[in-house]
């Protein structure tokens, strides 16, 4: 048993983890800031940065008290080093750093990229993991940050096919809710909104997947855009207030539903077209949109037979420091402990290796 205390503060959550041994979660707490940033429409970094430093104690002491142990009982402290908004991750950096030092600790900095697609393995076997069965893995991570498609092989080895050129998937939720007046975070309301909506009322572009006539360019086979759809809604928003549509309840369910549509049929064409030139035994969808009801359904109807689909429950597709802490338990056990001087970085390094396998 290897108890890995895990501290997140990327972006706009406040928390910290207890794993035991890379995959069972004791205890997962996790404080929103959401409230504070709604008002401003989208998350404010310093403002981020103060909450982090207001919650980050007592999340741990919950996180440490709900699994029943103490820092006597923890084995390493792990942090998320990047890719994030910096003034926020410096919170949780500091704090993990002061925790490992007083209590002669080692420390684990995490990419929080990868422990998102690692969401998708906790409270799970880890066997499957060291399986070659499971290779080539795809893992599409889907953020408020990353639109991102990844190739795992059985050795450990990735790479990034591809990635979005502009708004993550995740953003253009948000940026869409936001046109349409309908709060922040906009993927869950613009989920709920979708519910009794016609998805095929409207029809919204699929930038990049060589639709409308277009050759599509060899380099964006798998890269993503997704400000095209957004100015596509702006004009639907104003052409729909002209007409007096706007305030029609109907015409918003079926708003919010064909633009979720797109987003999604996007996303799952672009994972389908890698499926077509590799020969991926699973699917990993990762990241807070994985949490999309659509997104779920969409991938499970449309994803050949002979792939695996892995997802997360919702509660680790956001972000939380679980996957933080069940990522790093593979640091640990290779005896890859971070210096007590490393930097968190904002921007997602070339991925060359995973750490869990
Ligand atoms: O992974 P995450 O919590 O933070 C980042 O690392 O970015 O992802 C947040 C993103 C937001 O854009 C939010 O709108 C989206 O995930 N999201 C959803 C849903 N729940 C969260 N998007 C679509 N449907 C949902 N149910
Ligand atoms: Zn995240």
């Amino acid at each position: 048993m290897s108890l890995i205390l895990s501290i997140e503060s990327s972006c706009d959550e406040t928390a910290a983890a207890v794993v035991d041994s890379g995959s069972k979660v004791l205890a997962s707490v996790v404080a929103s800031q959401i409230a504070k940033h709604a008002v401003h429409g989208g998350v404010v970094p310093e403002l981020a940065a103060r909450e982090h430093l207001k919650a980050v104690i007592p999340v741990t002491e919950s996180a440490l008290r709900e699994a029943g142990v103490t820092l006597k009982d923890i084995s390493a402290v792990a942090v998320t080093q990047g890719p994030g908004l910096i003034p926020a991750l410096l919170v949780g950096m500091n704090f993990a750093k002061g925790i490992a030092q007083a209590n002669k600790l080692p420390l684990i900095g995490v990419n929080h990229f990868l422990a998102h697609i690692y969401g998708a393995f906790l409270d799970s076997d880890l066997s499957v993991l060291q399986q070659p069965e499971t290779y080539p893995l795809l893992a599409l991570v889907v953020s408020g940050g990353h639109t991102s498609l990844l190739l795992i092989d059985s050795d450990g080895s990735a790479r990034q096919l591809g990635c979005t050129i502009d708004d993550a998937a995740g953003e253009a939720l948000d940026k869409g809710a936001k046109l349409l007046d309908l709060g922040y975070p906009g993927g869950p309301i613009m989920q709920n909104t979708a519910e009794n909506g016609d998805p095929e009322r409207f029809d919204f572009p699929r930038p990049l997947t060589g639709g409308a006539g277009r050759a599509l360019a060899p380099e964006n086979l798998y890269n993503f855009s997704f400000s095209g759809i957004k100015t596509a809604l702006l004009y639907h928003v104003r052409k729909a207030e002209e007409s007096g549509e706007r305030n029609d309840a109907q015409w918003l369910s079926d708003t919010a539903a064909s633009f979720q549509r797109a987003v999604v049929d996007v996303l799952v064409k672009k994972t389908l077209t890698v499926l077509k030139n590799y020969p991926v035994k699973t699917v990993v969808v990762a990241g807070g949109v994985a949490c999309n009801a659509e997104l779920r359904r969409m991938m499970a109807e449309r994803l050949p037979r002979r792939v695996t689909l892995r997802t997360a429950p919702p509660k680790y597709c956001t972000d939380n420091a679980a996957m933080v802490g069940g990522i790093a338990w593979h640091h640990y056990r290779k005896q890859d402990f971070s210096p007590l001087d490393i930097d968190s970085f904002a921007r997602l390094p070339q991925i060359v290796k995973v750490p869990f396998i």
